[in-house]
Formats: structure tokens, C-alpha cells, sequence
């Protein structure tokens, strides 16, 4: 994927970024629960129950911590796994927390093994024990912590630690967004860019989207540059197709990576199954990139099927490269 595409927290992504539960579109089932969640901590004047946010990048994680932390009208505490890299890092995010604050770990899935062992007394009973000093003088030393509430982001929810796992209620699982929901993002973002955006151009956008606001949001970006340069600055259904035509992102939202990808499938490895590792290196994408961005999507789309014996070309794929299916081989993984 064009890697502008997706860059966390850009500047750009921080301006849009909805302000309100109000502003924030879509997700309704995760919505309605987080905002029971905090109006039952509120009532009670607890903290809020430990949160797991989990889904594909830009659907809204960080987006919905920031919020919670207004709903519930504390503090917010920002990191991430691999920042915290000693005991003392960690030490240094809780200490500075006060009672009912959030403390927000994005990739909480990259958290070492040792800080996690740190993590659960801490989330658990609100205390830290810390060893100090090191050979005969070390020492443990016991901090007590306010009641605060973790909150963690993940990508690859696959991947966290069974004992991570269970410190979290239920978790809540951000889905690829419809593109009616999107198209209402793009005309809300439309607004606060001051940017004339007609329907029909908000639906181009929309439906290139990948379901994805952030996405939505960048292909926005160029569909204004665009229309300010060549069509007086109002983003019309033809001009949004055109600005995207223009960027090779085709009508279903693959770019030149998803395409790439599906090539490889169908063409070097006879439509699989084929291990994504031997995709990565063909199409010159790392493993994690492939996993995470770009095959969840082609997998919703039933472009891609995930089996046991690995990747496989779907009838799908076949058909969005202009080519017929084969009839045998796959026929039995599909
Ligand atoms: N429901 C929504 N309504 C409107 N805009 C949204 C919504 N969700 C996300 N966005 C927009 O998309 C951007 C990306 O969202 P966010 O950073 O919260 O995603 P994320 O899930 O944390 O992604 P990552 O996994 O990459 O950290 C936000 O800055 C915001 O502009
Ligand atoms: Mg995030």
C-alpha cells in the first residue's frame, strides 16, 4: 500500500479526529457498550473495567480511547508496547497516574514478557512491586497505585498472551466500516476541510475505502488537491473518480499492493495454497505488513481464503484480474 495511506496519527488524522461520541461514526455495537461501560463506572465513581479495543489499523482504536477518556472526564496516558522497554518505563507511565485515569497501550500484543508480569499486579490490585538495586542489595519495593483503567489497542488480538488476555472483560472488536458509514465520515471531514464535496463524491470515495476512515480521510486529502487544481474546488462523483483513477486505486479499493499480492497468488503459485511468508518475498512486503493491512481486507472481500495449507486464490480474484477461475485444482479449497 502507498504508505501515505496509512501513517499513524499524522497531522492529518489528529485534525479529523472526531471530538465527541457524536462524531463518531459507525462501530454502534462498540459504541453502545463502551458508553454503557462508562455511564455504570460514572454512577458507581469507579474506574472504568480494564478495555481491549481490537481490530485492523484506522477503524477507530485510538480514536475511541481519547473519547472514553472525555466520556469518563479523566486523564489520558499514552504508549505502546515497544516503548516500554524496562520495568522503569513502566513505573514512570503508573506513578504518574491519577485515580480513575486511563492509561492507553497501543500494540499492547509487542509488550515484552517481563512487563507483562509487571502489568498484572498493577492492573489486578493496583499495586507495583519493583526490584531495586541489583546482586545482594536488591531489594523489592511495593507502590500503591490509584484505581486506574488500561486500556489496550491491538491489531493481531491473536497474538496476545492468554494471561493478557483474561485481565480484560470482553473484548471489543472494531469491523471494517460500511460504506454508507464512510461516506458520511468524507462529508464530515469535507467540512471541517471546507472542502465543497457533493454525495456522489463522498460514495467514490467511500467505496475505495478499504471500510476504513483513515483511508477514507487520505484519499479525501487528494481528491482536494485535486479539485482544486482542475475542477474549482468542488469534489463532484466524476472528479473524485477521476483524482482516484489517477492514483491507480480501482473501484473496489485495491491498491497496487492488494493487486500485487493477488497476481503472485494466481500466477507464480498457480492460486496457492501458498504460505504468506513466500507471498511476502515475492511481492516485497513484510509478513506483518501483508497480515495486517492488507490481507484482512481481500479476506472480507472473499478475494483471499485463509487455509490450513496456506493462502488461496478465490473464484473472486480470479474474476477481478480479468481471468477465469480454474475449474479443478482450487475448486476443492474454496
Ligand atoms: N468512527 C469514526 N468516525 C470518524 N472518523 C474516524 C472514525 N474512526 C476513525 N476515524 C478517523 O480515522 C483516523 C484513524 O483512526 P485511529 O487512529 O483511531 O485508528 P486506529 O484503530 O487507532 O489505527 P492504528 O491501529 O493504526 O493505530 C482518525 O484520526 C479519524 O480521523
Ligand atoms: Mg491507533
Amino acid at each position: 500500500m502507498d504508505p501515505s495511506l496509512n501513517t499513524a496519527d499524522a497531522p492529518f488524522d489528529l485534525a479529523l479526529r472526531p471530538a465527541s461520541f457524536e462524531d463518531f461514526h459507525g462501530q454502534s455495537k462498540v459504541k453502545e457498550q463502551v458508553l454503557v461501560m462508562v455511564e455504570a463506572a460514572k454512577q458507581r465513581g469507579e474506574p472504568l473495567d480494564h478495555t481491549l479495543l481490537c481490530g485492523p489499523p484506522g477503524l477507530g482504536k485510538t480514536t475511541l480511547a481519547h473519547l472514553i477518556a472525555s466520556a469518563m472526564g479523566t486523564h489520558l496516558h499514552v504508549s505502546s508496547g515497544p516503548q516500554i522497554e524496562r520495568a522503569g518505563d513502566l513505573a514512570g507511565l503508573l506513578t504518574h497516574l491519577q485515580e480513575r485515569d486511563i492509561l492507553f497501550i497501543d500494540e499492547i500484543h509487542r509488550l515484552q514478557a517481563s512487563i507483562e508480569e509487571y502489568l498484572y499486579p498493577a492492573i489486578e490490585d493496583f499495586r507495583l512491586d519493583i526490584i531495586i538495586d541489583q546482586g545482594p542489595k536488591a531489594r523489592s519495593v511495593r507502590i500503591d497505585l490509584p484505581p486506574f483503567t488500561l486500556v489496550g489497542a491491538t491489531t493481531r488480538a491473536g497474538m496476545l498472551t492468554a494471561p493478557m488476555r483474561s485481565r480484560f472483560g470482553i473484548p471489543n472488536r472494531l469491523d471494517y466500516y460500511t460504506v454508507e458509514e464512510l461516506k458520511h465520515i468524507v462529508l464530515r471531514s469535507g467540512r471541517m476541510l471546507n472542502c465543497e464535496i457533493k454525495e456522489g463524491g463522498a460514495l467514490e470515495i467511500a467505496r475505495r475505502a478499504r471500510g476504513t476512515p483513515r483511508i477514507a480521510n487520505h484519499l479525501l486529502r487528494w481528491v482536494r488537491d485535486f479539485a482544486q487544481v482542475r475542477a474549482q474546488n468542488v469534489v463532484s462523483a466524476e472528479v473524485a473518480a477521476q483524482a482516484l483513477a489517477m492514483r491507480d486505486i480501482d473501484e473496489s479499493g485495491l491498491d497496487e499492493m492488494d493487486k500485487r499480492l493477488l497476481e503472485v497468488l494466481i500466477h507464480k503459485f498457480d492460486g496457492g495454497p501458498v504460505g504468506l511468508g513466500s507471498v511476502a518475498v515475492a511481492v516485497g512486503e513484510d509478513v506483518s505488513t501483508l497480515e495486517d493491512v492488507h490481507e484482512p481486507y481481500l479476506v472480507m472481500q472473499g478475494l483471499v481464503k485463509r487455509t490450513p495449507r496456506g493462502r488461496v486464490a478465490m473464484p473472486a480474484a480470479y474474476r477481478h484480474l480479468g481471468l477465469i477461475p480454474p475449474t479443478s485444482a482450487q475448486a476443492d479449497l474454496w
